[in-house]
């Protein structure tokens, strides 16, 4: 099983990957900044990176669909969005290997798009969490592979919040990966 992580930013959660029982899965990190120190987090573990920016195409459809064909040619067959900032688009979700999906810092159905943690807590509901999607075009969105639920009752501030719910989202995409990996993917769209 190949997996490529497609990250943005920081990269906590591909750390949290990294450092798993998963490490022999990730074949590819992609990031669409060149300063993510993802980036570096990822040569670190000797893991193979690559640039992806949309400054280098025309059209948001040319960059989706370079994409998709360069994880295609590696063969990858679980694409993990892990603080990936582009919404990928039909050309993609038509083009792509295998499956992709998606972390949010959300339950299911709520705040979607960005700063879902800070407008939970403004919000002040109950149980605010973290979910893995299957990936479709509506953001932030698609079939709910696993979930975790953070009391909010149990933070005193919006920092002890989201220390906690990314605390939630790294255990949470390590088993979520960790059971698709071990079904072989399963159900369907293995290519
Ligand atoms: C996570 O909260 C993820 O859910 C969201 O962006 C953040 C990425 O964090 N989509 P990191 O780059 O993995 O540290």
């Amino acid at each position: 099983m190949k997996i490529a992580v497609l990250i943005s930013g920081n990269g906590s959660n591909l750390q949290a990957l990294l450092d798993s029982e998963l490490r022999p899965h990730i074949v590819l990190v992609v990031s669409n900044r060149e300063e993510a120190y993802g980036l570096k987090r990822a040569a670190e573990a000797g893991c193979p990176t690559q640039l992806h920016l949309r400054g280098d195409f025309e059209t948001r459809e040319a960059f989706d669909r370079q994409l998709a064909f360069l994880l295609r040619e590696q063969q990858i067959d679980l694409i993990v969005l892990a603080g990936w900032m582009h919404i990928l688009g039909e050309q993609y979700l038509s083009e792509a290997p295998g499956r992709t999906i998606n972390l949010h810092p959300a339950l299911p159905g709520r705040y979607p798009g960005l700063h879902a943690i800070q407008r939970a807590w403004e919000d002040k509901v109950e149980v605010a969490g973290c979910m893995v999607h299957e990936v479709i075009l509506e953001v932030d969105a698609g079939q709910v592979l696993g979930v975790r639920e953070v009391l909010l009752s149990d933070h005193r501030t919006l920092e002890s919040l989201e220390a906690a719910v990314h605390r939630a989202e790294h255990e949470l995409l390590v088993d979520v990966v960790s059971e698709l990996v071990g079904g072989g993917l399963e159900q369907n769209e293995l290519t």
